[in-house]
């Protein structure tokens, strides 16, 4: 008989080394802990804290990610930008400038279900790119799939927030990334929409939101533009599990989790 329900993983903005061998080893695991059927992750921070290369999202694709999502620092290593062109299951946010390399939606296929992705940035002390909230109704209108997941890249709680109310009923579930401190505020919104404000992150536990606390440190006290450098110990991995019914394709739970790595 098949499954009622349809169970999704999400996990936050993966950050460097720490982070990619956390997820790598781990997917397998948490997919059988939590009965995923589809795993959406995060790698905006994957390669050293600042994007990432086609070479850690062929490692997350082999470990059982479906789909990647990524944010503000995807266009830091360029030889990502033909592999976001041809790889169709990596996105960028969708509200970049026409014309920029890659995409931010796509619908793939998995145990039968057709799951769309959409990935949006917001603006607000951000870079002032197209609206998202105009960006994903247009995208919305056109779309054909059983479940639809929207990660939200922004620094600013209110923006994610309105932005969940506004797409609320019409998405299975929207989290919010990029600030990397998972918030405590996982629901359901009333019309059926699972949201967090920020998912958190996967990365190393003993850091300044994944960077060496050293460095964050002098950055705050001295206000010199210091480069920030990713710690390389032990990681937590942050995300939300989202079930959703198969019959009516609503969301009817949506929990954050906080996992430790042993790697
Ligand atoms: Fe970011």
């Amino acid at each position: 008989m098949p499954a009622k329900e349809f169970t999704v993983l999400i996990l936050g903005d993966i950050i460097g080394r720490s982070g990619v061998r956390a997820v790598v080893s781990s997917v397998a695991g948490l997919v059988k802990r939590y009965g995923a059927d589809f795993v959406l992750v995060n790698g905006e921070n994957a390669a050293d804290g600042f994007g990432i290369t086609p070479q850690i999202a062929t490692q997350l694709f082999a470990a059982g990610v479906q789909v990647i999502t990524t944010g503000n620092h995807i266009w830091q290593q360029r030889e990502i930008f033909d592999y976001l062109d041809q790889e169709e299951r990596i996105l960028r946010p969708a509200n970049y400038p026409g014309g920029n390399p890659g995409h931010g939606f796509c619908v793939v296929e998995s145990r039968g279900v057709r799951v769309a992705v959409l990935n949006l940035q917001g603006r607000r002390r951000m870079y002032t790119i197209d609206c998202p909230f105009r960006k994903a109704k247009d995208l919305l209108r056109k779309t054909e799939a059983n479940v639809i997941l929207v990660d939200v890249h922004a620094e600013a709680t209110d923006e994610k927030e309105a932005l969940a109310l506004y797409l609320d009923g019409q998405v299975n579930a929207i989290v919010g990334t990029h600030t990397h401190i998972q918030t405590a505020d996982d629901r359901i919104l009333p019309r059926g929409t699972g949201f967090i404000t920020d998912l958190g992150a996967c990365g190393p536990a003993d850091s300044v939101i994944g960077f060496d606390p050293t460095i964050s440190v002098e950055r705050a006290r001295s206000q010199l533009p210091l480069r920030n450098e990713v710690s390389d110990n032990l990681a937590v991995m942050h995300g939300v599990v989202v079930t959703i019914d198969r019959d009516t394709w609503k969301t009817s739970r949506f929990e954050r989790f906080a996992e430790e790595s042993l790697v």
